[in-house]
């Protein structure tokens, strides 16, 4: 596990994550403010409630060391992670879901809650893949229940049948944190010699295999001996895969947001989708705020660097 995940820290471009996430729970409030919906806010991948920012050095930050665009919130020792975001913007949910596999975590979130008494917040210890797909099977019996989940993992941690159990109860929005430079691209390797863990890892995470033969190329010598090669082309692809499966599960999306590092190299992509139109200009708004929003012609590295 890598240190900043045992110590939950997070680079400065989490901020653009999180800003993303919180305009839109603003605007999702503001449009839902006469409803009489029940709103529900799941966060499956929920982290700590709050998260020490790094510094391109890994350290605490110091005001010499901040980058440009962190400069703003240089005194700030801590950002307020998802779970802060929701609990914090425009009227707050009806109800909270928070899901985190670490237990430390999950201490942190627990005390994250004694400070929101008024509020009606559950917080389970454990894979969200599963949680959140039992709390999507409760949906239809819920009519008047509406709700956004975020959906942040590290890397391929979240399945298909996840974001599908949610495109499935037609009442919930997602954001999507989709980690193709950060993880999934690195976990293609270049030589197609991928551990077979890896690759259940990547069948459940895109939901088909589909995404082995969209990476890979395989070129004959003259001799018909077959060499298998990852495509220039593969991280594009398997944002696209992703991207438009999500559209066909939800029926609506906007433009991927690339999330880069202070360096300018991607790291992520912020990926939106509902099963209704009316949040779509706001989302598109919303990523359009972000890094850039077209599906990547070229420039994705395969491993970032920083
Ligand atoms: C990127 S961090 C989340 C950050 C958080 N959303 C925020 O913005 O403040 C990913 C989190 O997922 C948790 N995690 C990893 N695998 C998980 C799983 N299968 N189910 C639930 N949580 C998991 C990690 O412990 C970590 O806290």
């Amino acid at each position: 596990m890598r240190k900043s995940h045992v110590q939950n820290t997070v680079g400065p471009w989490a901020r653009k994550k999180l800003g993303a996430l919180e305009r839109y729970l603003e605007a999702y409030h503001r449009v839902m403010q006469n409803q009489r919906f029940k709103l529900i806010y799941i966060d499956a991948f929920a982290g700590a409630g709050r998260a020490r920012v790094r510094t391109q050095h890994g350290n605490a930050p110091s005001l010499d060391l901040l980058i440009d665009d962190e400069q703003a919130a240089a005194e700030e020792q801590f950002i307020a992670g998802s779970p802060v975001r929701a609990l914090a913007t425009g009227r707050g949910f009806d109800h909270y879901f928070f899901f985190d596999a670490d237990p430390r975590r999950a201490a942190q979130l627990e005390r994250l809650k004694r400070e929101y008494p008024g509020k009606d917040i559950h917080i389970e210890t454990g894979d969200a893949n599963t949680g959140v797909q039992k709390l999507a099977a409760h949906f239809h019996k819920r009519p008047y229940a509406r709700g956004v989940a975020f959906l942040d993992p590290y890397g391929p941690h979240l399945h298909w049948k996840t974001v599908e159990a949610l495109a499935a109860t037609r009442k919930v929005d997602v954001i999507i944190n989709f980690p193709l430079a950060m993880a999934i691209n690195r976990l293609v390797k270049r030589d197609g010699d991928i551990p077979e863990k890896q690759v259940i890892l990547l069948d459940a995470c895109f939901g088909t295999h589909e995404w082995h033969a969209l990476a890979y190329e395989t070129e004959g010598d003259l001799f018909g001996v077959d060499t298998v090669r990852k495509s220039e082309a593969a991280a594009e692809r398997l944002l696209g895969l992703y991207h438009e499966r999500l559209r066909q599960a939800f029926g609506h999306s906007v433009p991927p947001s690339l999330v880069t590092n202070t360096r300018g190299n991607p790291l992520y992509f912020l990926l939106w989708a509902s099963a209704n139109k009316t949040g779509i200009p706001i989302a598109k708004h919303i990523m359009e705020m972000g890094d850039r929003v077209a599906l990547p012609r070229s420039g994705l590295s395969p491993e970032p660097r920083g």
